[in-house]
């Protein structure tokens, strides 16, 4: 009998290493058809999913309280498993290059626990070689055995979207790679259990590797694309959503917006590669001057505030300023690599300690990871200036009477930064009291 029977007649475990967006909604899926035991370094987090609290919001603290992943911080716990999935962080250093710490230290752990005959999967996204060049050499060191003979690897990425309750692990096709054609086929069966979209079985690991990181360079790109037109086009006092609508219009004009582009995905991807470039002597050009453009968009939201400021005849210095929203996308709690956090910092160089309100972000992260306190809706009132930052359905939601209520009453200008573009933008430009402006 194959490890792939095993594991669907119970007899052997699946493991989950790394219990984040990513690894945790994955072994709640497993969890519904086999053994699963879910592994994180994190003890308080391994507590939070034992109490019964899904702090991610991904799939909620009712199936959480359900499942049937056995939690734990417990490293010991892993040889019980014969098929491990490590969904650990890849981000990037502050000179953008590539953090492997996560993924070496999982591959570390994972390799003392190692029993002969496991498959290992690594869904992190790297650039191409890190599973075989950077991962299986130490598999080999930690456990004493022999990749390819007593243990088989393979590499599936990750396509959700944090918050996405439509494209989701069940949804999106997922590719997978293995080493040989046998482990293929039993990562790829294995994976079938819970995906109800299907398996693309890629030709060899490096081109899974390499398929997870363009895909994302591929949407910096074009955002970073979005960004520069915006800045044109708002130097012409052209509309720029205007624009893309009426462009949008030709069959095979592609749908990307303006936008902060945040996250641990998009904004990091693309220095793995570039990374990797670099090192065989490949100076990238397109890929970088998108991330360039797009990491310098929070700096241009506040210059572009202050200028609007001065327009509306309104002390800089001291200015008060709102910000509705905080994390790097809308409807998900996750503060960490918010590009939010530049318009903040860039706005305090110009003397203005602005409000944030977000009722939808985790407060706690925002407090440790920024120093930043959040202030309650009934905070955000006698305002000079309000930017909406992200699109969380709270925001979406305000009247006009709402967004009113923000501002100093009975001022005659008020400085409004609609930056998804979610309100009205005819009738704010309309308004006599309203200086309007969005990316
Ligand atoms: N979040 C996304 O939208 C998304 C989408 C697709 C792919 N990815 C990729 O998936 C990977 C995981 O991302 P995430 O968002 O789930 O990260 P995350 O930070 O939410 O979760 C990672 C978890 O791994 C744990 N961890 C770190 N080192 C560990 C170790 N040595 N052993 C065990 N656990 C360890 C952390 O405590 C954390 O709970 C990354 O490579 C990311 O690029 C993320």
């Amino acid at each position: 009998m194959g490890l792939y029977e095993k594991i669907v007649n119970g007899e052997e475990k699946l493991s989950l290493v790394g219990l984040g967006y990513v690894g945790m909604p994955i072994a709640v899926a497993f969890a519904r058809k086999i053994n699963v035991i879910g592994f994180d370094l994190n003890a308080a987090k391994i507590d939070l999913y034992k109490s019964g609290i899904d702090p991610t919001n991904e799939v909620g603290n009712d199936v959480i309280k359900n499942t049937k992943v056995d939690f734990t911080a417990d490293p010991a716990k892993l040889k019980e498993a014969k098929f491990h999935i490590v969904a650990v962080p890849t981000p990037v250093n502050d000179d953008h290059t590539p953090d492997l710490s996560p993924v070496e230290g999982a591959s570390r752990i994972l390799g003392q626990n190692l029993t002969k005959g496991s498959i290992v999967v690594f869904e992190s996204t790297v650039y191409p070689g890190v599973t075989e060049d950077i991962c299986v050499p130490i598999l080999e060191k930690e456990s004493g055995l022999k990749c390819g003979e007593d243990f088989f690897i393979g590499y599936s990425p990750e396509r959700i979207n944090p918050g996405d309750k439509v494209h989701r692990l069940e949804t999106i096709t997922k590719i997978v790679s293995g080493m040989n054609e046998e482990t293929l086929d039993t990562i790829a069966k294995v994976y079938e259990l819970v995906v109800e979209a299907g398996v693309y079985r890629a030709e060899s690991i490096k081109v899974a590797e390499a398929a997870k990181v363009i895909e994302n360079s591929q949407r910096d790109i074009n955002i970073a694309f979005m960004n520069e037109l915006s800045i044109i086009f708002n130097r012409m006092g052209i509309d720029t959503q205007s624009v893309l609508k009426a462009a949008g219009t030709k069959w095979n004009f592609l749908k990307f917006f303006p936008g902060l582009v945040g996250g641990h995905c998009i904004g990091v991807d693309p220095y793995y590669l570039t990374y990797k470039a670099e090192q065989l002597g490949y100076h990238s050009q397109i890929i970088l001057s998108g991330r360039r453009i797009n990491d310098d968009m929070g700096k241009y939201v506040a210059e572009s505030l202050v200028k609007t400021l001065i327009k509306a005849d309104k002390p800089v210095k001291n200015a008060k300023v709102g910000i509705l929203g905080f994390t790097f996308k809308e409807n998900c709690p996750d503060t960490r690599n918010t590009k939010v956090i530049d318009i903040y910092n860039e706005l305090m160089e110009y003397g203005i300690t602005p409000v944030v309100v977000d009722p939808a972000a985790d407060a706690d992260e925002a407090k440790r990871l920024y120093g930043i306190t959040f202030q309650s809706m009934d905070d955000m009132k006698d305002m000079d200036a309000v930017i909406i930052a992200v699109c969380h359905d709270q925001f979406s939601k305000l009247t006009d009477s709402d967004i009113d209520g923000f501002f100093k009453a009975g001022a005659d200008k008020k400085v409004l930064l609609d930056l998804k573009g979610i309100l009205d933008r005819k009738a704010y430009d309309a308004k006599k009291d309203y200086l309007y402006w969005r990316l």
